[in-house]
C-alpha cells in the first residue's frame, strides 16, 4: 500500500444520461434534463438512452413499453438533440449495461442501497411487495454511465445521490481490482435554476410523472390552453414578488414560479425579480403562461411531428444502438479480464 492519491482517468470527456420511457415528459425533465442534452452536445461526445430496463422496474404494459421509448426519443429530438451528433438508444437494446450491472452488484455494498432515498420514497409503506429490482435500480444507472466510461452527467438533482453511488463504484472497483483510473469518478451536471422543478400544487413536492393530480405539472404534450390554464391555477401566496431572491425564502410556490420562469427565459432568478418586484401573481401568471407557451408549445409539436414516423426513429434507434455497442463491448470485455474470468 503506498499514501499515493490513485490514478485519475485519462480517457475522453463524455456525456452519457437517460430518461425512463414511464409515462409523459413534463417541464421538470425538459429544462432539468433534455435542455442540457441539447447544449452538450456542441460541447462533448454525447449518448443519450431511454432507460426501459429501468422502467421495468415498475409495472410497465407491455403493449405500450415500446411506443414509449418511442416517445422519449421523440422529446429527445424535439427538444433539440440531434441524431447526427449524439447517440441516442434503447437501454435494452445495449446488453453491455445488463451485464456489467451485474458486475457492479458484486461490488456495491447492501448499506450503500439502503440509503438510497428514491427508493424509500418509491417503495413506500410495503417495501417487500417491491420489486428486486427497483431496490439495485442505482447499480443498473452506474453500469449505464459506467459501461462508456462517461465523465458529465447532466441530471435534475433528484439523481445527486444515484451519481454519488456510481462515484463510490467505480472507486471501489478501480481499488478492488487495482486498476487505478479504469473507470472515472463522473461529475453530476446538475446545477442551474430548471434542476428542481415542484409541483404546481405543492411547493414542497418535486414535479413528478407519477402525482395523481395532472394540475401538478405541466406535460410537454400540453397544448396552450393546458399550459394556461395550468399555471393560472398553479398555488401561489397573496404577496408581491420580493427584490431578491431571500424574500422567497419560506415562499417555495412563489420560488418554483420565479425558477421556471428563470429557466424558460435563460436569465437568472435575480434578473426575474428586478423586472417583477413588487407585482402580484395576477400579473406574473400571464407573463408566465405566455412565456412557456412560447417555448413548450413547439417541443410538444416537434415531438408530434417525429412521432407520426416511427419508422424513422426506429432506424435512428437501431443506428444508435449499434453504435453504443462498439463503445461498451471493450469496458464489459476489459472488466471480465479484470474480475478474472475465464475466456479460451
Ligand atoms: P427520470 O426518468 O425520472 O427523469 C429524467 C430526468 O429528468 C430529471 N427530472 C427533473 N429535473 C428537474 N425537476 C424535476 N421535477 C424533475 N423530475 C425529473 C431527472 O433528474 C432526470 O435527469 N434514474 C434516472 C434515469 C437514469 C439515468 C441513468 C440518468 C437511468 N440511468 C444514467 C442519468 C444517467 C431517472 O429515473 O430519471
Amino acid at each position: 500500500m503506498t499514501d499515493q492519491a490513485p490514478a485519475q482517468y485519462q480517457g475522453p470527456q463524455r456525456v452519457l444520461s437517460g430518461v425512463q420511457p414511464s409515462g409523459a415528459l413534463h417541464l421538470g425533465n425538459y429544462l432539468g434534463a433534455l435542455v442540457k442534452f441539447a447544449r452538450l452536445q456542441h460541447e462533448m461526445e454525447c449518448l443519450f438512452c431511454v432507460v426501459d430496463l429501468h422502467a421495468i422496474t415498475v409495472w410497465q404494459e407491455p403493449a405500450a413499453l415500446a411506443a414509449q421509448t418511442r416517445e422519449i426519443a421523440a422529446a429527445y429530438f424535439a427538444a433539440g438533440v440531434d441524431p447526427a451528433k449524439a447517440t441516442v438508444f434503447a437501454q435494452s437494446a445495449v446488453p453491455e449495461h445488463s451485464e456489467l450491472a451485474w458486475m457492479f452488484q458484486c461490488v456495491a455494498r447492501l448499506g450503500w442501497l439502503d440509503r438510497m432515498t428514491q427508493f424509500k420514497e418509491k417503495s413506500g409503506k410495503h417495501k417487500e411487495r417491491s420489486s428486486v429490482g427497483l431496490y439495485t435500480y442505482p447499480v443498473l444507472q452506474a453500469a449505464d454511465i459506467l459501461v462508456y466510461k462517461a465523465t458529465h452527467v447532466p441530471v435534475g438533482e433528484d439523481q445527486k445521490q444515484h451519481l454519488e453511488l456510481t462515484r463510490d463504484i467505480a472507486g471501489k472497483f478501480n481499488h478492488d481490482y487495482d486498476a487505478p483510473g479504469f473507470f472515472p469518478l463522473c461529475e453530476p451536471l446538475i446545477q442551474g435554476p430548471g434542476a428542481r422543478i415542484m409541483s404546481l400544487r405543492d411547493g414542497a413536492a418535486k414535479m413528478s410523472k407519477s402525482d395523481p393530480s395532472d394540475y401538478s405539472r405541466i406535460n410537454l404534450t400540453d397544448d396552450a390552453d393546458a399550459i394556461a390554464q395550468k399555471i393560472r391555477k398553479a398555488r401561489t401566496d397573496p404577496e408581491p414578488l420580493p427584490e431578491t431572491a431571500e424574500g422567497l425564502e419560506g415562499r417555495a410556490e412563489a420560488k418554483n414560479l420565479v425558477g421556471i420562469y428563470a429557466a424558460l427565459s435563460g436569465v437568472s432568478e435575480a434578473d426575474v425579480l428586478a423586472e417583477f418586484a413588487g407585482q402580484g401573481f395576477g400579473a406574473f401568471k400571464p407573463k408566465l403562461a405566455d412565456l412557456a407557451v412560447a417555448q413548450l408549445g413547439p417541443v410538444g409539436e416537434r415531438m408530434r411531428g417525429f412521432l407520426a414516423d416511427p419508422g424513422e426513429i426506429d432506424r435512428i434507434l437501431a443506428a444508435g444502438a449499434a453504435k453504443a455497442r462498439e463503445l461498451a463491448a471493450p469496458t464489459v470485455a476489459e472488466v471480465k479480464r479484470k474480475v478474472g474470468f475465464w475466456s479460451a
